[in-house]
């Protein structure tokens, strides 16, 4: 069946959906895929081309450049299916941005707002009765672009493919973490591509993060590239840490990843009147906090876990547990209101919904 859109999205339907296979109740973080995926291709200089086909493997040249050179970007955001029936994709504009500016900083073709914008309607559209109706659970939507020249030498590709697919998806940390002061290995550098949701960011973190699970901690907290002086981020999340009464985390820049989890949770704090501080803290200071116990409670904010309590913070040989308490922990409060406004529960005061 084909069907018609605003971008002129040539659209072909699976013959045989795959959701009645779907076990709502279980499902596991990125490994079930929705029906469709979007595609549009880019190629003497403009996008074109845009199409929705079951979803399915590519067909990729052993010489394609992003294999070799990592031409490669993505993003990540969330829809949720409210107590009516709607399904409410959280703050996608902010993703939109964030991608042109990996983009940019990756040499990419930029994307237009309709592209990116009417390519996750349609598809979420397309696919709505994946999106999951339990607390707990989401429809994950994965925008990405990558290159597509079958080149062998370093330039930038004159051809890319930009694709969405979603997959449904529930908790990503059932419990809550122990992560990792990191002070040898770097995630970034000023002048490098941490700002950027870039494909090699995350394998470069996977030797470091190994390390660390071997030793017992779930994920790390990356220091600057410099000195290994400030804290900047964890793995897929931004940290805060609440210290003395005061929201602690560190200034988004070349470095850190701009997370709009962190953005969020920032504006519901101002918003309920407590303190925030956008400020660089050292490991020095961290530290000096954890052992005076100061520091009341630590979390991490992504799109994925969106709120993780961390429970212990190694540093060095020292290992600093934080006695989490779900049922007092400004981290739920935070949790449940971001919960609430995503699925349509409370009004949603800052208008961060897109109705699909
Ligand atoms: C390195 C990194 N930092 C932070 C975040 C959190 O960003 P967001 O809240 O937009 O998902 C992510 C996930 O996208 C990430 O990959």
């Amino acid at each position: 069946m084909t069907m018609q859109t605003t971008l002129d999205i040539d659209i072909q339907r699976t013959q045989s959906s795959r959701l009645s296979q779907v076990d709502f109740n279980n499902i596991p973080f990125g490994r079930i895929f929705s029906d469709h995926m979007f595609i549009a291709d880019y190629s003497d200089g403009e996008w074109k081309n845009p199409h929705i086909r079951p979803y399915g493997n590519l067909d990729l040249s052993p010489a394609n450049s992003a294999i070799h050179y990592g031409q490669s970007i993505f993003e990540g955001m969330k829809a949720f299916k409210s107590e009516d029936g709607r399904v409410l994709l959280f703050r996608p504009y902010e993703n939109f941005v964030r991608f042109n500016k990996s983009a940019e900083r990756m040499c990419m073709p930029t994307v237009s707002e309709e592209l990116f914008i009417e390519g996750l309607r349609t598809i979420i559209d397309l696919d709505r009765d994946w999106v999951p109706p339990q607390e707990g659970e989401a429809l994950y939507v994965r925008p990405f672009m990558f290159a597509m020249d079958d080149y062998i030498g370093i330039k930038p590709s004159d051809t890319y493919k930009f694709m969405i697919f979603t997959c449904p998806v529930g908790a990503y940390y059932a419990d809550p973490v122990r992560v990792k002061i990191e002070e040898h290995y770097t995630r970034a550098v000023k002048g490098g591509v941490g700002y950027a949701k870039a494909a090699g960011n995350y394998a470069a973190s996977l030797y470091p993060s190994k390390l660390a699970r071997e030793q017992g901690f779930h994920q790390l907290i990356w220091t600057d590239g410099q000195e290994h002086k400030f804290i900047e981020e964890s793995g897929t999340m931004n940290v805060m840490f609440m210290i003395d009464g005061v929201l602690r985390t560190a200034p988004t820049g070349e470095t850190i990843l701009k997370g709009v989890t962190r953005d969020s949770v920032l504006t519901i704090l101002r918003d309920w009147g407590m303190k925030v501080e956008e400020s660089p803290m050292t490991v020095a200071e961290l530290v000096s906090a954890l052992e005076t116990g100061k520091v009341t409670e630590a979390f991490g904010t992504g799109t994925a876990a969106t709120i993780a309590p961390i429970s212990a913070i190694g540093h060095k040989d020292e290992v600093f547990d934080l006695n989490y308490n779900k049922d007092t922990a400004m981290s739920t409060k935070i949790l449940n209101e971001l919960e609430a406004i995503k699925r349509g529960q409370i009004e949603d005061r800052f208008d961060w919904n897109m109705a699909i």
